[in-house]
């Protein structure tokens, strides 16, 4: 019998040391007032000792210890990150081999600001297809460990923050993960990188002084398409599951401008205030966007059991998509 994936875990980890946009103004020609106003952005955290795996450990941790179950339980971890501890081994290893779960195998994946929604969809196939019962997908990335600090164009938009979902599965076919939109151009590849470091360019003293290992961004160029791309899929889904902009309880948008998030909430006619904006206080921290903001919902008590959810991505690739769920994790406020 057919099975749906649905998220019965949620939980996130920020490290403590928070830069604010007055932090910057020393650093780079910049102001408060630009980023807040162009950005939405105040405030992020950056992550100074260690690196992505520990912040996404810390995040299945408290994953398990919100569903009250042990490490040794999960079947499959999918690290959705740009930013991984190394090449190689994949940092989904070394998330396995940091929680305990001994179980478990995975894999990391590279989607960049999508790659929340691409692990989630490839997650939930295990789950549909009965092949396994307990699979963790990750979005974490330390976004100051490639952010040129001296460029102020870049500088002012990441932040490093990790969230951690559970899927299982169930027979209620009402809930869970309804439908998935996915996206990829690679025509994209020069809006969006990060050029030094792979096969292409390896390591060399001369890539290092040409800063190619730090990302670039042509932000105007990415802006266009962003909003595009991030309004048409989350309409997309919408139209094709019958769904006004009344039917839909939260937007859970990518956060990596919050005129970006405006433009596509209009366009699928929702108030903002259905709408998950925590840009202000973490920037974009690309595949932990999207858990972060559940994660504070659900902790808050407004993210609720029932309701009806659109998440929605778009990121360096070109990648984007949208999901919709049907959220069926009890409230735990409300316990
Ligand atoms: O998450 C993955 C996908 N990424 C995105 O979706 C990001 C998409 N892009 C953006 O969010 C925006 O393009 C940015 C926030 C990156 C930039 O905003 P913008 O409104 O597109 O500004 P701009 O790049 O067109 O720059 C406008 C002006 C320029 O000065 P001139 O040429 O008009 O004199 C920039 O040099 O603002 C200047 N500028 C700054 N000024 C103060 C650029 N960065 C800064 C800064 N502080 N940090």
């Amino acid at each position: 019998m057919a099975k749906r994936a649905e998220i019965t875990g949620i939980a996130h980890y920020v490290p403590d040391q928070v830069l604010s946009n007055f932090d910057l103004e020393k650093m780079v020609d910049t102001s408060d007032e630009w980023i807040r106003t162009r950005t939405g952005i105040s405030e992020r955290r950056i992550l100074k000792e260690g690196a992505t795996s520990d912040m996404a450990a810390k995040a299945v941790q408290a994953l398990l210890a919100n569903r009250g179950i042990g490490a040794e339980e999960i079947d499959v971890i999918i690290v959705a990150t740009v930013t991984p501890d190394m090449f190689f081994p994949a940092t989904a290893c070394l998330v396995q081999d940091k929680v305990g779960a001994k179980h478990a195998w995975g894999f990391d994946l590279s989607a960049a600001c999508s790659g929340l929604l691409f692990a989630l969809v490839t997650g939930a196939q295990f789950i549909e297809s009965g092949a396994y019962r307990k699979v963790v997908v990750v979005g974490a990335d330390k976004m100051s460990s490639i952010v040129d600090y001296k460029d102020r164009n870049t500088c002012i938009l990441f932040g490093d923050a990790a969230g951690a979902i559970l899927l299982e599965p169930t027979d209620d076919m009402s809930v869970g993960m309804i439908d998935r939109v996915l996206h990829c151009d690679g025509s994209g590849r020069d809006a969006l990188y990060m050029a030094g470091g792979g096969s292409l360019n390896p390591p060399t003293a001369e890539t290092v002084a040409q800063g190619m290992h730090y990302l670039f961004q042509d932000g105007k160029a990415v802006f266009k398409v962003a909003v595009v791309g991030m309004a048409d899929v989350s309409r997309e889904i919408m139209d094709r599951n019958g769904l006004k902009g009344s039917d839909v309880d939260w937007l859970v948008p990518h956060q990596a401008n919050l005129r970006i998030i405006s433009a596509c909430a209009e366009r699928m006619d929702l108030d903002m205030s259905k709408v998950m904006v925590n840009i202000d206080r973490y920037g974009n921290t690309t595949a932990a966007t999207i858990p972060l903001c559940l994660s504070e919902w659900w902790q808050q008590g407004k993210l609720k059991k029932g309701q009806t959810v659109v998440l929605s991505a778009f990121g360096a690739g070109f990648t984007w998509g949208s999901i919709l769920l049907k959220w069926s994790l009890a409230n735990p406020v409300a316990h």
